[in-house]
Order: structure tokens, then sequence, then C-alpha cells
């Protein structure tokens, strides 16, 4: 038997646009563990302003070494599904600490985020429901919702980013449906801006939807200490569902979760196929994550630290004469215009030792390609005074300040 040879030139042929068009993206191998600077193969180090460890936690000594104690506790995995094999103590207590954390009655975790996306929409609707979604949600929700569709049949629509007229048009519009279901990021991952959420909220209630709210670049992140949106808001315990990953905050491995009422939990037990068919998050990373939470609740100076961190950059960066989208969160984007022009800006800024990655279509509209920045409490005022500098001269060399 041979290799389909034409089905391998035809991905080869695809692969070959992608670098004519120089939007083909390849990887950075790092040789040290995640941090405020990384040593990185051919480059040395360099300082890391592209990454989702908000709280500096991913090589924090307490959440390595939870990891060390739940590899030995528990060895590898479970080996299976945890319903039919056996579920690990540390579940159950991570699953705890999530919901005591974002503020809700119970939580039930999964492998990744993008996995509890994924499996709540199509396990909480039916045909005659209605879902509607910001225009920039996620792509795990985008796509959950499009599964929850070709699934149950269940109506879906759009609303225009943020604007909540349309969201009200559309709810209005679908006000026979059996349930309906307002999708939204509590943080545009992208724009770095933050949902309307007490106004959703509102919304909601007028018009007797559910809300679930995406928390993956909010957890860890907003409110005082760092229980996201909705500690922002000041609207803890009041949002019906969040989604949330253990992957950028929560420890930086893997890992994501629902949060809701005990019944939500339960029924996503029961029916969630992510959760039915595949394999728990490994022990290693629970233990990893429950620690990182415990860090964040006994610490709740890391989350200032990060504000403050945002604050100093967002003005030095300003100052340098960049335009980024204005906001308070840590994720600062510098709006360039051609993908190809984010992927050069990148390469250069790279050469100077800052590590930032561009982002163009179609993770981002056409003609809004971007250099997109993180600050992470990890970053001393030396290594942001580092990267602004790096910016100053690749701007300059650029002609884009
Ligand atoms: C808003 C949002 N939701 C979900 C995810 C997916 O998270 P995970 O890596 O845990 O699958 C991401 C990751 O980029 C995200 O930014």
């Amino acid at each position: 038997m041979s290799l389909n040879a034409r089905f391998t030139q035809e991905l080869q042929a695809s692969l070959d646009q992608l670098k004519a068009e120089k939007v083909y993206k390849r990887f950075n191998f790092l040789e040290s563990p995640q941090g405020a600077r990384v040593r990185m193969q051919g480059r040395g180090e360099v300082v890391v302003l592209s990454s989702n460890n908000y709280l500096g936690l991913s090589n924090d000594p307490k959440v390595v070494e939870a990891g060390h104690e739940g590899l030995r506790t528990y060895g590898a995995g479970t080996g299976s599904v945890r319903f039919i094999c056996g579920t690990f103590a540390v579940h159950r207590d991570l699953e705890a600490a999530l919901a005591r954390f974002v503020g809700t009655e119970a939580s039930l975790t999964y492998p990744a985020c993008w996995n509890a996306n994924e499996a709540l929409t199509a396990t909480i609707v039916q045909e005659g429901d209605f879902v509607v979604s910001d225009a920039l949600n996620h792509a795990s929700i985008i796509d959950s919702i499009r599964l929850a569709k070709a699934i149950t049949k269940c109506t879906t629509a759009v609303y225009q980013h943020g604007d909540l007229d349309d969201l009200r048009t559309k709810l209005r519009a679908n006000a026979a449906a059996r349930r309906r279901v307002i999708w939204t990021d509590g943080v545009f991952s992208m724009e770095g801006s933050i949902a309307r959420l007490p106004d959703i909220l509102q919304i909601a209630r007028e018009h007797d939807a559910v809300v679930a709210m995406d928390d993956s670049h909010a957890s860890g992140v907003l409110g005082r200490t760092g229980r996201g949106t909705a500690e922002h808001f000041g609207v803890l315990g009041e949002v019906d569902v969040i989604t949330s990953t253990l992957g950028k905050a929560l420890g930086g491995a893997a890992g994501g979760f629902v949060a809701g009422s005990a019944a939500l939990c339960d029924w996503l037990n029961q029916r969630s196929r992510p959760q039915l068919f595949s394999n728990a998050l490994p022990p290693t990373v629970a233990s990893s994550a429950l620690a990182a939470v415990q860090v964040i609740e006994a610490e709740p100076q890391r989350v200032q630290r990060l504000r403050d961190n945002t604050a100093w950059f967002r003005g030095a960066i300003t100052e340098a004469g960049f335009k980024p989208l204005a906001g308070e969160t840590p994720i600062v984007p510098i709006i360039v215009g051609e993908t190809a022009a984010a992927i050069a800006m990148s390469e250069a800024l790279l050469a100077e030792g800052v590590f930032v990655t561009g982002f163009g279509f179609p993770v981002v509209p056409q003609g809004q390609a971007r250099v997109r920045c993180q600050v992470s409490a990890a970053h001393t005022r030396e290594d942001l005074e580092f990267a602004v500098r790096a910016f100053r001269t690749v701007g300059a060399k650029l002609g884009v300040i």
C-alpha cells in the first residue's frame, strides 16, 4: 500500500501559498520555562510580551512542586474517562476551588477551555432554542455554537461586537424560543476590551436569557483579587455560566472548566460529549492548577502588580509614539494594517530581543493585523523598559512611529 501522494502534494501547495503570502507561522523553540524572559533557541535570552502567563505562575515553585506531587500521588492519569474508571480526588478539590474562585456553586473541568466551550452549548440547548454570540467571541465559542446548531438544530445569530442594541433586537426577534443563551467573552482576546457585563446581565433579565461568559483572559487578571470580569464589575455570583482556561493566568499548563450551578455541572457531567468520551485533565495539571488558585487567593498583590505593570506599559508605549487600542487589560494590541506588516514587525522585534507575535487574517479582520503585547506580573520594570526601547527602534526603522 502506498501513501496518497496527491493528498500530500495538495497540502504542500497550500503551505507554499502561505509562505508566498508571507503569512506562514513558524514555531520558536524555548529552552527554559515560560517567564518574563526566556531562552529561545538560536536567539538567546528574549523578553516575552506574547504569553498569557499573566501572573507569572507557570514556573512558580509552588505550582511546579504541586505538579510533581500530583504525579507522585496519582501517576500519569486515569487511563480513561472519569465516569468509567474513577476520578482523582484532586479533580474534585480543584473543581471546588475554581467554583469558590469565580463565585459559583460548582465547576467541572475539561482538558482545555476549548473542550469546555465545545461541551457547553450543545448540551444546554435543543431544537427551538436560540443562541446569540458577540461577533468577536473566541473561535472556540464560534465552533461550539456551530456544532450545537448542527447537532440540535437550534437557531443562532451573531450581534455586532459590543452592540447591545443589536443584541436586544436579536433577542426580541427570538422571543418565542424556549431558551435564549447569550454568549460573550469577558475580555476579548484580540482587542483587550472588556464586555459590558452589567448591561448584558440586565438585558438577559429583560429577555429571560441565560448568560454564558468565557473569562479565559480575565481569570486571575480582572477584579481586585483576580476573580474575573464579574468581580471587576461587582457582580460576582450573577453570571449563569462562566467558562475559563487553566492555560493562562491559572498556572499556564492546560485545561479549562465550566462553572455555574450544581445542576448545570451535573448535567454536563451526565451529557456533555467531551466529558463522556474523553480523558480527564492529567493529575499533574490539576494539581498545578489547584496550587495556582491557592497562590492567587493568598497573594492578591500579584494581581495588583499586573495592573501596575499594565498601566506603566500602556503609558510608555503611547509615549513612544504608538497608538495601542485603548483599554485597561494587559492585552495591548498595536494595529499595523496588513498581515505581512505585523509579521515583519514581530520579526524585527525578535531581532531586538523582544518576543511578541503578529496576528493577521483570519485571526483578526482583513486590514487590521496587529502586534499584540501582553504584560505579566512577572515583568520587572527593566524588562518593560527594554521592550519599549526595542519598540522605539523597530517603530522608527519600519516607519510606524
Ligand atoms: C477567550 C478564549 N477562550 C478559550 C480559549 C481556549 O483555551 P484553551 O487553551 O484552554 O483551550 C482561549 C485561548 O486562546 C481564549 O483566548
